[in-house]
């Protein structure tokens, strides 16, 4: 017969992602004047005490000394505490309700505060060792218990001897004092917990380093739909993406790890070996190459706009899911398009340099108000179309033109032709995509049919302008003033010197190719792809993804998920189906959508499957990947 499994967990800084005390030290001082110092001691007090650099004791008495804490104080602590359980536990609460029996909290902590924290997630009260406040008439918290062991230095031990547990038992915790309980032969294993803190000295006594419950309950093999393996899912992203996405990512419970730089092909070919989920921003370049060796891959988040440094075929081919953030940095492209506006029809760049070099130029030639003049936008996506709003609000007559039919926004004009909205427009916004069709989109012949003294911006691409041309129309006076972001050839990295035939023209506002880069967009970003990659793991779903056709999938509900892709060919669906109803699977739901290269079916199903389905499904000819999600 199997042993009994006893969990023993601490509280501070494991169960919570916090220290209660210094928690309780924030509340208590907040009026105090020596507030910030008290704090810091605090911490440094509770650090030493974890790492066992200072008899818990001693710790203990000095910090409830500094604290000034009331009991008045203890219902503001529980509150904050409660939205402060680490994620991983919170994730796993199935497994607080399945092994109540057997699962204990020891901490060194309060019971005042742990009971009503840790019995939310279904821990019995009885199960609860911990230490209890002492008060004055007043209601001071003067001290603690003296009496009971966990007051005391090895408190933990001398509890965990008390409680005689018959079986196997098992500590997860972040402190010394939890290792201590494994070290006086007390325990089977130790596992340190760094979901919110990670101690060397104690790291190094682990028998496993456990990064959230996640990875505990995988190493225990536990009921399947409690430990679901999300922490087997490594993620890396590199080129120093937001930190919010590898929040984002880690609290899902993937394995993330971070890079600064970008990895050169070789480097990433090695690196990718054991990756399903890679982040990277433009400067990695994702080559077949790359490819061939990324065998674990499901999906790839461009942290950026464009995916051009992706080999989106080959990832297609392979059963990669590609997602990036189309719209994350909208806004600030749009911003600063209005900015340079206002700029140009001021005359500002030339202002701006005269002042620089000592020369006062008050004059009201040449620099006009936007109110009232025409704005004409070429391309009305995302960025036209959201700059055509802010635009007609500050004034400006909005005329457009696209290839497609497009909905026209406030009260802007629709334009039949690029040529009207040429002659129309004061002010020429271009906004296309990168097409190869766009290349030199506007050149000699276009800037003719502009009005004379018009104003250019291109904040698109950089190609999508005869860059000869323009420099002649605005040394001609054609073109009254000029912004550009992108060029035909920009530099790749800061260090490489810009080259353009445009330096050095008057009012010609350049920018190395910033439009979109704010920090608000680079927290849109991280925040959006993310989320992208986690419903496609969670659902299918593929809404917004690049490469593969976009499905959006209701979430699951007491069924299990099969996801096939496969070749884009005949029969494929009618194979499926008929392992399915060979094995009495019944089919609860099913979505498909195809692209010229792949076909991506989910089929839902109600009952248990067993594995021979799943051998037959990675068999039927023409699968590229097969996943089963519950
Ligand atoms: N400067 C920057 O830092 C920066 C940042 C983000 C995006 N961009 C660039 O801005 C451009 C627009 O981005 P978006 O998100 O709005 O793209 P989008 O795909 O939403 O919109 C592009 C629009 O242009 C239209 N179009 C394409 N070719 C056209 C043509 N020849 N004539 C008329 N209409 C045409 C399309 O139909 C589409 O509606 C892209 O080229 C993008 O790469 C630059």
């Amino acid at each position: 017969m199997k042993n009994t499994r006893h969990f023993v967990i601490d509280f501070d800084s494991t169960f919570t992602q916090v220290e209660a005390l210094d928690v309780l030290g924030e509340i208590s001082l907040a009026e105090h004047e020596e507030k910030e110092e008290r704090l810091k001691e605090l911490e440094n007090l509770t650090n030493s005490g974890m790492a066992g650099d200072l008899s818990f004791r001693e710790s203990l008495e000095k910090r409830l000394a500094l604290l000034n804490a009331e009991e008045k104080h203890l219902g503001k602590l529980v509150d904050r505490l409660k939205s402060k359980i680490s994620t991983s536990f919170i994730r796993n609460k199935e497994f607080f309700d399945e092994y109540h029996e057997n699962i204990y909290i020891i901490s060194n902590g309060f019971k005042e505060f742990i009971v009503p924290i840790v019995t939310e997630l279904g821990v019995k009260e009885e199960h609860v060792f911990a230490n209890t406040f002492r008060y004055d008439e007043n209601g001071k918290i003067i001290g603690f218990d003296q009496d009971n062991v966990l007051s005391s230095n090895n408190g933990k031990v001398e509890m965990l001897k008390s409680m005689d547990l018959q079986g196997d038992v098992y500590v997860i915790g972040d402190g010394y004092t939890d290792y201590e309980i494994k070290a006086a032969g007390l325990a089977n294993k130790f596992y340190a917990f760094t979901e919110n803190v990670e101690r060397h000295n104690v790291l190094d006594k682990a028998d496993h380093i456990t990064p959230s419950l996640d990875e505990f309950l995988y190493l225990h093999k536990m009921n399947k739909a409690i430990s679901y393996p999300k922490n087997r899912i490594k993620v890396l992203l590199l080129e120093g993406i937001h930190e919010d996405a590898e929040k984002i990512l880690k609290n899902e419970g993937y394995n993330v790890s971070t890079y600064s730089g970008a990895l050169d092909e070789e480097e990433l070919s090695e690196m990718i070996k054991d990756i399903s989920v890679l982040g990277i921003r433009s400067k990695t370049r994702l080559t077949k190459k790359v490819l061939e060796n990324a065998n674990r891959l499901i999906a790839v988040g461009a942290f950026c706009i464009g995916t051009n440094q992706i080999d989106l075929q080959e990832c297609v081919r392979r059963g990669i899911a590609v997602f990036n953030a189309p719209f994350s940095n909208t806004r600030s492209v749009v911003e600063l398009a209005i900015g340079e506006i206002i700029f140009l029809m001021r005359g500002l760049p030339d202002r701006i340099s005269e002042m620089h070099r000592g020369t006062w130029n008050k004059s009201a030639s040449g620099s006009n108000e936007i109110r009232g003049k025409k704005l004409g936008i070429v391309g009305y996506g995302n960025i036209g179309a959201q700059l055509s709003v802010l635009a007609e609000a500050i004034g400006l007559d909005v005329y457009y033109y696209d290839l497609m039919e497009k909905l026209a926004l406030g009260n802007a004009t629709k334009c039949s032709s690029l040529e009207e909205l040429l002659k129309k427009a004061d002010i020429v916004s271009l906004h296309v995509d990168g097409r190869k069709e766009n290349q030199n989109l506007i050149g000699e012949k276009e800037f003719a049919l502009m009005k004379d003294n018009a104003i250019f911006l291109n904040l698109s691409r950089g190609h999508v302008v005869d860059i000869a041309a323009l420099k002649r129309n605005m040394e001609s006076g054609k073109i009254k003033g000029a912004g550009v972001d992108v060029f035909p050839q920009e530099p790749k990295t800061n260090q490489e010197p810009f080259e353009s035939e445009l330096r050095g023209l008057p009012n010609l506002i350049m920018t190395p190719h910033i439009g979109g880069s704010t920090q608000e967009a680079q927290v849109n970003i991280g925040n959006f792809v993310p989320g992208k990659i986690i419903e496609y793991i969670n659902t299918g779903s593929t809404t917004n993804s690049v490469d593969f056709p976009n499905l959006q999938l209701p979430i699951l509900e007491n069924a299990h998920r099969l996801i096939h892709i496969h070749h884009n060919r005949p029969g494929i669906i009618a194979h499926i189906n008929n392992v399915l109803s060979q094995h009495d699977c019944n089919i609860v739901g099913q979505y498909l959508k195809t692209n010229e290269q792949i076909g991506y079916v989910i089929t839902d199903i109600d009952k248990a499957y067993n594995e021979e389905v799943i051998r037959e499904m990675k068999t039927i000819e023409g699968t590229i990947r097969f996943r089963v999600l519950y």
